[in-house]
């Protein structure tokens, strides 16, 4: 089986390039990605020393590019990462949100109908069914809890998920969909909690924890994840979506005393700034059915799976150094100016 991978020089992504490299002998990947600020190449290297492995620096949203590729390569199967992933920046600046992950969406689901690809899957978030209360821990998000988006990345991914039932319904395109709950593991580009978090606390910076730090989001090892879009894109049935969280949740702070902890950095490190706008309260993810229709288990729970990750990334302080030392840098003064 050949997989054109996008999006697989960032943090799922390549993870997964990764994973199926080493679960299957037999297939090839090619990945697509066009190298955004989350786009990391070197993350990639040991994929490059595989000669089942190809790159390519494209843009999903750009038609033909998209149509030379899938001509050259034809793919079997096609899975869909290539993202703006960071809340804060669709608060920031919405419009690429809307032309990568809905347009660029729609063109690659295009190329699937014009070259028989036999599977689309589009990787999208539980962050498409909006927030929880933090005072009913009875309640999950399930495969049919309406979509209810609060930030323009959510929107985003909200409008890709139903422009993808669409092709289904319309086309006949053969597609599955995952919603995933917050990552966590090796090679996540430090914006986002965790390794920011990490890397600051190592520096003996501030860590700025926004409002009262008592969201909760529900954390899941990106082994498990790639697992689960592996087994769905092998066995998971056309058509369906698919829920993939392993009732890991935790409170922002929660997360930020365990990193405290394990680095051996005091407390008075955290920092309260003001709240996200539009700020969702509790992420939380009932994946039964993954795991009673394709035999899905996490691996990691979250205690051993946050010990090894901050251990990687003590481990490989110069693959984060050299995204902070660049023009990571510019954007955190923008976006946390006037905060503290
Ligand atoms: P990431 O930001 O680390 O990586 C995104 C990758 O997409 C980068 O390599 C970037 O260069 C590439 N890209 C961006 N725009 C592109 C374009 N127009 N054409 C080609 N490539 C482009 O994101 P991630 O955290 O790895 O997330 C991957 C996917 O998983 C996204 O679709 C995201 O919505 C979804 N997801 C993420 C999480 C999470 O916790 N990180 C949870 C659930 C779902
Ligand atoms: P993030 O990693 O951006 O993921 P998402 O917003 O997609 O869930 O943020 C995770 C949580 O951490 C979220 O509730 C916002 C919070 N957060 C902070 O408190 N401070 C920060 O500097 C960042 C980046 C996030």
């Amino acid at each position: 089986m050949k997989l054109l991978v996008t999006g697989g020089a960032g943090f799922i992504g390549s993870n997964f390039i990764f994973y199926e490299l080493e679960q299957h002998p037999e297939d090839t990947v090619v990945c697509v990605d066009l190298l955004t600020y989350a786009g990391n190449l070197e993350t990639l290297e040991p994929a490059f020393q595989n000669e089942r492995f190809s790159f390519h620096k494209a843009d999903i949203a750009d038609r033909q590019a998209m149509d030379e590729l899938f001509e050259a390569e034809c793919p079997d199967v096609v899975v869909n990462f290539a993202a703006e992933s960071h809340v804060d920046r669709s608060v920031t600046d919405p419009g690429i949100f809307l032309q990568t992950n809905i347009l660029g969406t729609q063109v690659l689901m295009d190329a699937c109908r014009k070259y028989n690809v036999q599977r689309f899957h589009q990787v999208s978030t539980d962050e498409v069914y909006g927030d929880l209360p933090l005072d009913r821990p009875d309640l999950f998000f399930t495969e049919t809890t309406p979509l209810h988006t609060s930030s323009p990345y959510s929107a985003s991914k909200a409008s890709a998920d139903l422009l993808v039932q669409a092709y289904h319904r319309t086309f006949g395109l053969p597609m599955t969909i995952s919603r995933c709950s917050n990552n966590y593991g090796p090679y996540q580009f430090p914006e986002k909690l965790i390794p920011l978090m990490i890397s600051r606390a190592l520096a003996n910076q501030s860590l700025p924890v926004y409002g009262t730090g008592e969201n909760v989001r529900d954390w899941l090892h990106v082994y498990d994840h790639c697992a689960a879009i592996d087994l769905i894109i092998r066995h998971g049935k056309e058509g369906e979506i698919y829920n993939i969280g392993g009732h890991n949740e935790r409170t922002n702070l929660e997360v930020v005393k365990t990193i405290l902890r394990q680095l051996d950095r005091s407390e008075t490190l955290i920092h309260y700034v003001t709240d996200r706008p539009g700020h969702d309260r509790r992420y939380a993810i009932d994946p039964a059915k993954i795991t009673e229709q394709l035999g899905w288990k996490p691996k990691y729970n979250f205690d051993t799976g946050m010990k090894e990750t901050i251990q990687w990334y003590l481990d490989h302080k110069p693959w984060w150094e050299n995204i902070i030392s660049g023009a990571y840098q510019e954007y955190y003064e923008k976006m946390y100016a006037g905060r503290e």
